[in-house]
């Protein structure tokens, strides 16, 4: 008989840094469709334009989104943790992880707006997608793929996420040379080998 679905790797998670305004999470609640699709009209996000609203909240919902914040108050020294809000915070970056919350992720439409960029927040953002999608917290995860243009990201996915390069994608259409990466989580030794 079927038992229920182990969704308790799907439990919102976020992360925090001594002394920043920024943080990051995967909470839907503190999504806003509205920064994403603007940020989605500018030239830098070169590979996607926006959406009507409806569609985009499906894309980000039906994903597991993960979102760069910026608190918009500042941090009080108080008994009880602030209560985090689209109220009280501002969505500066995105990494949407296309998944079923257990076996495969493919990621997509990952940014940091260019104020806020060159400073490690891309870096975070991806090491804490790389936090949930390992076998630790995802132990039937089987494969992680992305697309994605250029040496400097191709070594930076790599590095965080310990995708390899499995095929090319020429887009004379966006001017680009895109590259497939995937990877295979590495089953530990105790765990049965992961086939997909
Ligand atoms: C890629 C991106 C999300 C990284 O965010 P960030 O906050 O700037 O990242 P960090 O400061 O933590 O740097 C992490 C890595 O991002 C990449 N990166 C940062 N700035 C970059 C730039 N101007 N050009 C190319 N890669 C850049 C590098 O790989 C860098 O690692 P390195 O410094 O070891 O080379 C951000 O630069 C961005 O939104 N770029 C435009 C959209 C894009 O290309 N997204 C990726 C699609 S696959």
């Amino acid at each position: 008989m079927a038992s229920s679905p182990p969704t308790a790797t799907l439990t919102p998670r976020t992360w925090t840094r001594d002394n920043s305004p920024f943080f990051i999470s995967n909470d839907p609640k503190l999504i806003s469709v509205k920064a994403v699709n603007e940020a989605f009209g500018k030239d830098f996000l070169y590979w996607t334009k926006p959406f009507p609203e409806d569609v985009l909240h499906q894309m980000l919902h039906g994903s597991m989104s993960f979102g760069v914040y910026k608190r918009l108050q500042p941090e009080q020294t108080q008994t009880e943790p602030e209560t985090l809000t689209t109220e009280n915070t501002e969505q500066i970056g995105l990494a949407r992880m296309i998944t079923d919350g257990i076996s495969f992720g493919y990621l997509s439409d990952t940014y940091v707006l260019p104020e806020y960029q060159g400073d490690g927040l891309g870096r975070w953002l991806i090491d804490c997608v790389a936090e949930v999608f390992s076998l630790e917290s995802m132990p039937h995860l089987r494969r992680i793929m992305l697309l994605t243009s250029g040496q400097r990201l191709e070594e930076f996915y790599g590095q965080t996420l310990g995708v390899k390069v499995v095929g090319h994608e020429p887009r004379p259409d966006i001017g680009k040379d895109l590259v497939f990466m995937n990877a295979k989580p590495t089953a530990k030794p105790t765990a049965r080998p992961a086939l997909g």
